[in-house]
């Protein structure tokens, strides 16, 4: 029973996820450009948006016929009818990695379980982590680095922290991270790999089963112990659910956070003026996260399945279809956001983004990552002076299609 729960690595030790980044989520740098183009010829494209910018087929949904959502008041649609827009189009494609996610349910029972689970990551409940977990994982990273006067802030830092956090949440042990992060990353190449998804998937469950045994019969103050304890109307959520929804954490609460912190220092250290009016105060750091958010909101694509014919945009969408909803165009449509292109904290903000989604799947660890990116932006400005881009390096470029990163941001301090 005490014995060292370990977790499986990957059959073939040649295969490297981290590599497939290019095909997987594209690579493309001027999707912006691209996606204004075809807002302006029409909002609703009858068109599988994977195919407009990858020669990688979905091969989770590619067998339906999709539609292309741009426009914002269209996106927003989507997002706030989820009886005519159903969220069962992810389980052909994360629910074959994550399982019975809640991403894959619809009312009711995606309510049900989700009030369960929105009750352990609202602000007041995730505030403790920020002293207890976010921080020290910050500072650990940090010292490997801060006083060296240069650093690649993606590899050496916003690659890692945020696993490291969720890692440390869900009381997974250090020594094992590399492992973990390995297998999180393979779940998500689902939509162009599907064995080595569906590999990862197992692997975890298989570790996450056991854990939550454990963690039943001696619960800590840990993530999982929260989760195993929680109930729905008096009754336990199923393991299946739990773990399903561990599997999404591991990924959910890492890949995105190092994305957007990754384009949020792109943001800043492309335009040094909105730098160091955040350096000098603070309290700006609220309305750079809204505007990173807005401007690259790692999160460009969302699918959803029409449940009945419609119409959108002017298209008529049978029922059954594929909507590819791109709440990284609408974040950009120019009749909502003026110059939609610019970086600007300090733009008026009249509209909501969408870079959390919308509607009743909105990212319920959108406390918990403004609160890491936070942490993590003011220990940057507090611990590395004078930082600016290295101009001996080639600038950071912002890439991808459906999930957006920059794979390198070289800086100088001190
Ligand atoms: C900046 C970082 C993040 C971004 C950009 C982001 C983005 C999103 C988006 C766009 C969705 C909606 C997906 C859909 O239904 O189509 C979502 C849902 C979700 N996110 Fe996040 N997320 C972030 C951080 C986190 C964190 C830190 C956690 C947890 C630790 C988390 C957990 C979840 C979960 C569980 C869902 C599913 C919610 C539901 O279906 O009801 N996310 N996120």
């Amino acid at each position: 029973m005490n014995a060292v729960l370990r977790i499986a690595d990957l059959e073939d030790p040649t295969f490297d996820p981290f590599m497939t980044d290019d095909v997987v989520f594209g690579d493309t740098a001027d999707l912006h450009k691209r996606l204004a183009e075809l807002r302006r010829q029409a909002s609703v494209h009858s068109v599988e948006y994977r195919r407009i910018f990858s020669p990688y087929p979905d091969v989770t949904l590619g067998q339906f016929k999709h539609f292309t959502v741009l426009g914002y008041d269209d996106v927003a649609t989507v997002f706030d009818n989820p009886d005519i827009f159903s969220n069962r189009a992810w389980i052909y494609n994360i629910g074959e990695s994550f399982g019975r996610s809640i991403s894959t349910m619809d009312a009711p029972e995606h309510t049900r379980y989700r009030r369960i689970f929105q009750k352990i990551f609202l602000p007041q409940n995730i505030a403790k982590w920020g002293a207890t977990v976010v921080e020290p994982v910050i500072d650990e990273l940090m010292n490997e680095f801060a006083l060296r006067g240069s650093a690649d802030l993606v590899a050496e830092f916003t690659l890692h922290y945020p696993f490291r956090i969720i890692y440390r949440q869900l009381g997974l042990p250090p020594e094992e991270a590399r492992t973990f992060h390995k297998l999180a990353i393979t779940q998500t190449v689902v939509a162009v790999d599907l064995e080595h998804a569906r590999e990862a998937s197992a692997k975890l469950g298989d570790y996450f089963g056991a854990l939550l045994e454990r963690r039943r019969s001696a619960p800590g103050d840990d993530l999982v112990s929260l989760l195993v304890q929680a109930e729905v109307d008096g009754e336990k959520l199923p393991d299946e659910v739990v773990i399903s929804f561990i599997r999404q954490l591991v990924n959910a609460g890492g890949d995105t956070t190092y994305r957007t912190t990754s384009s949020l220092l792109v943001g800043l250290l492309t335009n040094p003026e909105q730098l160091e009016a955040v350096r000098l105060n603070r309290a700006l750091i609220p309305q750079a996260i809204e505007e990173v958010m807005r401007w690259e909101g790692t999160v460009t694509m969302g699918h959803r399945m029409t449940t009945r014919d419609t119409v959108l945009g002017g298209v008529s969408i049978p029922a059954g279809s594929v909507i590819d909803v791109i709440g990284g165009s609408a974040n950009r449509d120019e009749s909502k956001f003026p110059d939609p292109d610019s970086f600007n904290i300090f733009r008026e903000r009249r509209f909501r983004h969408f870079g959390f989604a919308a509607g009743p799947h909105v990212c319920i660890g959108q406390h918990l990552a403004r609160l890491e990116m936070t942490r993590a932006l003011t220990a940057i400005l507090d611990r590395l002076p004078n930082l600016r881009l290295d101009p001996s390096k080639p600038p950071p470029a912002i890439l991808g299609f459906m999930m957006r990163v920059p794979r390198h941001i070289h800086v100088l301090f001190g």
